[in-house]
């Protein structure tokens, strides 16, 4: 074991996950409910972790001839799937074993299987405005005399979950709300709180949560491509209260092969002259995404990776004309189970053209859930680590997501494998463990 230079972070200072992690989600929609389901069906021992990083993953440390590779899991100080207690909020009323049913993204077995504990978990109502999520018709939603008002109804429900809990962090799994830019009124605490009170028109329902959130102290993460914390005025309070955000929208099926095979080609010095991605999907999610405002958000989340994985303005002859195009279409009959196509223009040595098809048939939910599992889980090992829980935005979880949030005047990093590499060498460098460059020249020396 490397012994930790003075004054660098080391486990000893990380406090340990002890007692229960409370989980929150705004959004008890399919990714939620397979989430929930999904714990549940592992701690019952029905089901493995698969898509996991904190539960399948492993962790080398030190010297390749160390021989030391754990799971992150057991070296790591992590919530165990046995001390995590959900809660959360939506518009359909209800339990989660109807919200799972509707969502129809697990099999009906395992679903009665655990008919009791989901049956057990009733969303609270939303804070919510139509105008925000066209497509959703509310049977049940807060009801307040302003936004500072309904913000502080949320306060009051995580107070009294902190009652029943020992730690909470805050997750995102609602549906994608319209696409806006930042305003005036996002750009300080002080006039995000004045605006609260104003009932200001560009403060979302999602920053409704994340201002509660983390007024109380709360890591918020976000699985959505909202703006929600992407705004100085929560940065602000993220730091101030040393509550780490993080986002946005999960990375997982067609920017998620995206981000593995960009970097293939840029590595080869293989150029790229046209990136067409469509898909079809059928959930509620799709049926969100039909309106054009809300595709709006999300497709600026999809694209931005290629630009910033190729940088065209250093690479001009291999990437400085791709044409990118992303689509989504609104396709009942697949449900979760989204396809999506992707057919890829390259041209190597002398610039002969070559193609790539791509057809990825996956499930949505079966993607973002583990996803979202790592996130609570990571966001709440932040919260514990003096090294992290000061820097707001979690820079090193960009590996989860499509359009990673970082640091102003800091081009985000798209490229899965140095997010893997940021994610495995902040969990060393936290527990005091030597950082891996790779250089490797030791294993040859006299
Ligand atoms: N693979 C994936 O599934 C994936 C990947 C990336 C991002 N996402 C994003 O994750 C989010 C959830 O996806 P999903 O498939 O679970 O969608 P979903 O439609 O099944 O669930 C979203 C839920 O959020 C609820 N909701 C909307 N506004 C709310 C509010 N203000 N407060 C509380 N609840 C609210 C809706 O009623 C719905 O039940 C979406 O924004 C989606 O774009 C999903």
């Amino acid at each position: 074991m490397s012994i930790p230079k003075a004054g660098s972070p080391d486990a000893a200072s990380i406090k340990p996950a002890t007692g229960k992690l409370g989980i929150m989600i705004p959004g008890m929609g399919a990714v939620a409910t397979t989430l929930i389901a999904g714990v549940e069906a592992v701690r019952r021992g029905f089901a493995k972790p698969f898509g996991s990083t904190t539960q399948m993953g492993t962790i080398r440390l030190g010297k390749r001839t160390e021989n030391r590779t754990p799971l992150i899991k057991d070296w790591a100080p992590l919530a165990k799937l046995d001390d995590l207690v959900f809660t959360g909020w939506d518009i359909f009323g209800g339990n989660l074993y109807d919200a799972a049913k509707t969502a129809g993204v697990l099999d009906h077995e395992q679903l009665e299987s655990m008919k009791d504990f989901l049956q057990s978990i009733e969303p609270m109502p939303a804070a919510f405005d139509q105008r925000w999520v066209k497509r959703l018709t509310p049977k049940v939603q807060k009801v307040g005399k302003n936004k500072c008002d309904l913000a502080s109804q949320i306060r009051n429900e995580i107070a009294e979950f902190k009652t029943k809990t020992d730690r909470q962090v805050m997750i995102w799994c609602g549906s994608t709300e319209i696409y806006i830019e930042p305003k005036p009124v996002h750009q300080t605490l002080e006039a995000f709180e004045k605006g609260l009170v104003a009932d200001d028109p560009d403060i979302s329902p999602s920053m409704l949560y994340a201002w509660a959130a983390l007024k109380e102290g709360i890591p918020f993460a976000n699985g959505a491509p909202n703006l929600t914390v992407d705004i100085p005025a929560l940065q602000e309070l993220s730091k101030k209260m040393n509550a780490p955000i993080c986002g946005k929208d999960f990375k997982t099926g067609q920017t998620f092969l995206k981000t593995v095979l960009a970097p293939g080609f840029k590595a080869r010095q293989l150029g790229v002259s046209g990136w067409y991605s469509t898909n079809i999907l059928g959930n509620r999610d799709g049926e969100v995404l039909d309106d054009p405002d809300n595709f709006r958000t999300k497709e600026v989340s999809k694209l931005g990776v290629l630009e910033h994985i190729f940088q065209p303005e250093k690479n001009p002859e291999l990437y400085g004309d791709v044409f990118h195009k992303v689509r989504i279409n609104y396709y009942p009959p697949r449900g979760d189970n989204k396809e999506g196509w992707d057919n890829i223009d390259i041209f190597g040595w002398l610039g002969y053209p070559m193609q790539i098809k791509v057809d990825f048939l996956c499930r949505d939910s079966i993607l973002a859930a583990p996803l979202a599992l790592d996130l609570c889980l990571f966001m709440d090992l932040a919260a514990r680590t003096p090294a992290l829980r000061g820097l707001g935005i979690q820079e090193w979880l960009s590996f989860f997501f499509k359009d990673p949030d970082s640091a102003p005047g800091v081009y985000p990093e798209h490229d899965l494998f140095i997010q893997q590499m940021k994610l495995k060498n902040t969990l060393r460098h936290i527990m005091g463990e030597d950082l891996i460059t790779h250089l490797g020249l030791e294993y040859y020396g006299e």
